[in-house]
């Protein structure tokens, strides 16, 4: 990959681990200075000694996306450390994987805070950087769960209203040169999902054939922050090996044989 991001301060949140830390990773890699922000903090500390020690710029900064009052600490401490802000990943997420029968009230607004408000806060605290700097690049991470329902109701209407608040930004920062896109995965396997009973059957039933890296998810967050995308706004990209474009209808031509030697299960 060919990005350049020399000069550049990323804010990473959930930038500990997973999905987060190979973004971070990859901009640090390519010359920013990355601000890696999380409430995981021992890994977070670890991560950015770990990127300094190889000689790349990087600190952590203790952020709980969903507190207003946390976004304007690190804010702060960001730009007295490097004096600007170029690019913003709204990346921490959590889900619960309770049903509308189990949630409660209280566990509800707190995925919807995590996930959407967090990122919220997140446009609204970086955005006056990137204003009045007249650039900058923000990438909010969705999920392939806003295309159709998903067992965890709070988790699927959070990363839908992901996508629209995507969309509302773009058209409000646009004219200040602001970029506001959504990467949206499917499977990745991470601390959110490790040991969840579904990885196997949603890899089956994924055309590629595999979880998505989490160096896949990075490497698009760290294109639609490059200059290559200086023209893409308001824009999603899904990543995950065909799930969405039609994983049913996949399978049911899987298993009726229409896709020639690779099909398994096909013998009736
Ligand atoms: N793993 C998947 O299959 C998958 C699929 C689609 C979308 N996503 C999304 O990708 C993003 C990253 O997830 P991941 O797979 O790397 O999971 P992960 O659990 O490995 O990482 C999430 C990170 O967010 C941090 N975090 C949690 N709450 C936070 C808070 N309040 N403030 C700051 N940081 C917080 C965690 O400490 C952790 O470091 C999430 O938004 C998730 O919804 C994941």
């Amino acid at each position: 990959m060919n990005f350049s991001f020399e000069g550049k301060v990323a804010v990473v949140t959930g930038g500990a681990n997973g999905q987060g830390r190979a973004e971070a990773t990859l901009f640090a890699q390519h010359g920013a200075a990355v601000a890696i922000c999380d409430v995981a903090h021992e890994e977070g500390e670890a991560l950015a000694t770990e990127l300094r020690s190889r000689g790349l710029q990087a600190r952590y900064f203790p952020l709980d996306v969903g507190v207003a009052a946390d976004w304007d600490r690190v804010i702060t401490a960001v730009s007295d450390w490097q004096s600007r802000i170029d690019i913003l990943v709204n990346n921490a997420g959590i889900l619960k994987r309770k049903t509308i029968a189990d949630y409660l009230e209280a566990e509800w607004r707190h995925v919807i805070d995590i996930n959407l408000t967090g990122s919220f806060l997140g446009i609204q605290k970086v955005a006056p950087f990137m204003r009045e700097q007249r650039s900058g690049s923000i990438v909010n991470i969705g999920s392939n769960a806003a295309f159709s329902g998903h067992p965890d109701p709070a988790y699927t209407a959070s990363k839908w209203a992901v996508r629209g608040l995507t969309k509302s930004a773009a058209l409000e920062l646009s004219t200040f040169g602001v970029r506001v896109n959504c990467v949206c995965p499917g499977l990745v396997v991470t601390d959110i999902n490790r040991n969840a009973a579904h990885l196997c059957t949603m890899i089956g039933m994924t055309p590629m054939g595999r979880a998505a890296e989490v160096e896949d998810i990075a490497a698009m967050v760290a294109f639609l922050s490059s200059d290559g995308a200086r023209m893409i706004t308001g824009e999603e990209v899904v990543i995950d090996g065909g799930f969405t474009a039609g994983a049913a209808y996949w399978k049911v031509a899987m298993e009726a044989g229409y896709y020639g030697a690779r099909n398994v299960g096909a013998s009736a």
